[in-house]
């Protein structure tokens, strides 16, 4: 059991805490599921890129999705090899893929024919065999929100599959190019199983097509998405989830990515806030507390729903929004839910705040960005300091006119 109050007055609020020992489970868990096979977990550092939660997950043998150089950078300081680092994202540029080569990493997913272009350029440039994937878009829907849904035509993200058999064909005939591997990633936050089936069915047939032509490629990724349990959904078990992969690789010998981020931290992670009022609006009831959308933006982009608990108050309840003191209407952690009468004080904790949490944080209304906390075998110990008015200050001060 975590001591949320005696963490909160240690370290004060609004404070992020992460439970090591559940992403190591997590991470085992999902191991486990592949252990038949060859398979290397890239931990999608997006969804918490604190570098001791990259290196926690490096210790454990994970390797690293990236969709930036500064992710790729993160990934190396934290002691992840560059032969699991793999590096997405639609536009990358010059000077990131140029890092990104010299840097040696497993290979880059490309996302356009333009990219692998650009690519095939810089590499010649460095003299180099440039390892790429092609990022397949299935066109399938994942049945997941929106905003986090990839691998639809509509969406920007990877390559209709004919254009994928082109940049292959460019690819194989190109000195500075090596084709080795096929990225898809449909959404984020998936909890059905059939449409990762039916992506992963259509990506093995076209490394069949490509394979009757003589390119052969050795990696199979199959992207993040696994969902989790925010409220009451049901998500995908992972034993479920790689046979579902394997099942329509027969006769392929592929080595299996997979690029889990929610899945590692979502559920190890906690948000811990103070109430400072309360107020009434008419008929409307108010809870105001220390943390705002600047710090857990989930709740305002996606209305998404985070379990929140009051800690030593179990009072009688009624309806209230839970919102924090930034000047925007959607800044808000829950909408009419049932809460107890708060005094000052009073602390709250925000739970599955491990992923898409800290990483999505802001500095708006010059506010400075929490603390993080890790939690390892009972110990805390603190993993990024809360930032403060210097920090915040620092990269404009010395460009102020002096008058
Ligand atoms: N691989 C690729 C290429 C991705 O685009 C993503 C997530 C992942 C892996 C990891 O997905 P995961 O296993 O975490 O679902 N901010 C949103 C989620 C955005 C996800 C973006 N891509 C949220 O808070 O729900």
């Amino acid at each position: 059991m975590i001591n949320f109050s005696d963490l909160a007055e240690k370290y004060q609020t609004p404070l992020y805490i992460y439970d090591f020992d559940t992403i190591t489970q997590q991470y085992e868990m999902l191991k486990d599921a592949f252990k038949a096979s060859k398979a290397i977990l890239a931990y999608a550092i997006k969804s918490n890129s604190n570098l001791s939660v990259v290196q926690h997950l490096a210790k454990l043998g994970a390797g690293a999705d990236c969709v930036s150089i500064g992710e790729v950078r993160r990934a190396l300081l934290a002691g992840v090899p560059k032969y699991k680092i793999i590096y997405s994202g639609v536009g990358k540029q010059d000077t990131e893929i140029k890092e990104a080569l010299e840097s040696d990493i497993l290979f880059i997913n490309l996302e356009s024919h333009a990219e692998l272009e650009r690519v095939e350029m810089i590499a010649q440039e460095l003299n180099i065999v440039a390892r790429i994937s092609v990022r397949v878009n299935p066109n399938i829907d994942p049945k997941t929100h929106p905003y986090i849904s990839t691998g639809l035509h509509g969406n920007k993200f990877g390559v209709d599959l004919n254009t994928a058999k082109r940049m292959y064909l460019k690819a194989k005939n190109s000195e500075n190019l090596d084709p080795v591997g096929i990225h898809f990633h449909i959404g984020s936050q998936l909890t059905e199983l059939e449409p990762i089936r039916e992506a992963a069915v259509i990506v093995a047939d076209l490394v069949r097509t490509l394979q009757a032509i003589n390119i052969e490629l050795k990696f199979f990724d199959v992207g993040g998405g696994l969902g989790v349990t925010y409220d009451d959904e049901v998500t995908i078990d992972p034993k479920e989830y790689s046979q579902a992969i394997l099942g329509t690789l027969t006769g392929l010998d592929m080595t299996i990515m997979c690029e889990p981020g929610r899945f590692l931290t979502a559920n190890a992670g906690y948000f811990l806030t103070r109430v400072m009022y309360e107020k009434q609006n008419d008929e409307k009831r108010f809870v105001i507390v220390d943390g705002a959308m600047n710090d857990l933006l989930r709740p305002s982009l996606y209305s998404a729903y985070h379990k929140i608990e009051a800690v030593d108050n179990d009072g009688e309840t009624s309806p209230a929004d839970i919102v924090g003191p930034v000047c925007e209407s959607g800044d808000f952690f829950a909408k009419d839910r049932e809460f107890p009468i708060f005094k000052h004080n009073d602390l709250l904790v925000v739970y599955s705040a491990g992923a898409y949490g800290f990483g999505m944080g802001s500095n708006y209304n010059t506010r400075g960005r929490s603390a993080e906390v890790a939690i390892e075998a009972g110990e805390d110990r603190l993993i990024r300091k809360r930032e403060t008015f210097v920090d915040l200050v620092a990269l404009e001060k010395e460009y102020m006119k002096s008058y």
